[in-house]
C-alpha cells in the first residue's frame, strides 16, 4: 500500500539562458500514516519538492500519484480542488490569511472541500493545539508559535490524506519550535495522518520513522 508515489520524476527551472536541474529521475513512495523527514542543503529542492506533490508546480516529465489519483490525468481545473480536498500545508511563514481570525483561518478548507459542522471541528482543534482562548484573534494579534497552531489546526480540518510541512518550526525559538512539533505530531499520530517533513534539524527528523537527504536530485 502507498499513499504517495513519485514516479521518474523530472523538474528543471529555465531562466534567461541557463536552466537549473532539480531533478532528473526521482523515485519515492510513502505509505499510508508513515512519517517521513527530508533534510539536505540549502537550495538542494526540499521545497520544489513539495510544490510539486501540492501541484503547485508541475513536473517537466514522470508522474505523481497522490491515493491512486495520478497528476498528468487531472486537469488543469481539476488540481486546486484536489489539492484543497486532499492535502494539507504548514509552512515555515504560518500563511495565515491576515483579515480572518484564528478560528476563520481554520475554517477555511471547509470552503472548498465538504467538512461537517466546520465551526464545531476547528473549535476542537483549536483547542486541542491549546488556543481555546484565541478564537477571535487576528494573525498580527497572535505569538509565532500560536499562529504556527493555528496553521497546523488549518491544515488537518478536512482529514488530509497526507500533511505537507516545510520547516514548520523554523522561524520559532526552541522551547517553542519543540512545542508547535510536539502538537503536529500528537495530532497526526490520533489520526494517523501521512507526514512528509522537510526540517533542517535532527531532533525533528528523529521523530520520522525515516529520513531521507535530498542531494542532488535523489533522496537516499
Ligand atoms: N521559481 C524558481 N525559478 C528559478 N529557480 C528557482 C525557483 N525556485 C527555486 N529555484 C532554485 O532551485 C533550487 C532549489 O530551491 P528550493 O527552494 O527547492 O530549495 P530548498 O532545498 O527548499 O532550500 P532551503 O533549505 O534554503 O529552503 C535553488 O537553487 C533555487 O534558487
Ligand atoms: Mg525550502
Amino acid at each position: 500500500m502507498v499513499v504517495l508515489e513519485i514516479k521518474s520524476l523530472k523538474k528543471a527551472y529555465h531562466q534567461s539562458s541557463t536552466s537549473i536541474e532539480i531533478f532528473k529521475d526521482l523515485n519515492f513512495h510513502v505509505k499510508p500514516g508513515q512519517k517521513i523527514a527530508i533534510m539536505g542543503k540549502s537550495g538542494s529542492g526540499k521545497s520544489t519538492l513539495l510544490s510539486l506533490i501540492s501541484g503547485i508546480i508541475k513536473a517537466d516529465d514522470g508522474d505523481i500519484l497522490l491515493d491512486g489519483t495520478s497528476y498528468k490525468q487531472l486537469e488543469e481545473s481539476q488540481i486546486n480542488d484536489f489539492r484543497a480536498s486532499n492535502i494539507g500545508f504548514v509552512f515555515q511563514n504560518f500563511h495565515l490569511v491576515s483579515y480572518l481570525n484564528a478560528l476563520e483561518n481554520v475554517m477555511l478548507p471547509a470552503k472548498v472541500c465538504n467538512i461537517s459542522n466546520p465551526k464545531e471541528k476547528a473549535k476542537e482543534l483549536l483547542k486541542s493545539v491549546g488556543l481555546e482562548h484565541r478564537l477571535d484573534h487576528l494573525p498580527s494579534q497572535l505569538s509565532g508559535g500560536e499562529k504556527q497552531r493555528v496553521a497546523i489546526a488549518r491544515a488537518l480540518i478536512h482529514n488530509p490524506k497526507i500533511i505537507l510541512a516545510d520547516e514548520p518550526s523554523g522561524n520559532l525559538d526552541e522551547e517553542t519550535g519543540i512545542a508547535v512539533m510536539d502538537k503536529l505530531f500528537e495530532l497526526i499520530d490520533k489520526n494517523n495522518t501521512t507526514l512528509v517533513l522537510v526540517t533542517h534539524s535532527k531532533e525533528v527528523a528523529l521523530r520520522c520513522e525515516k529520513t531521507y537527504e535530498l542531494s542532488q536530485g535523489n533522496l537516499v
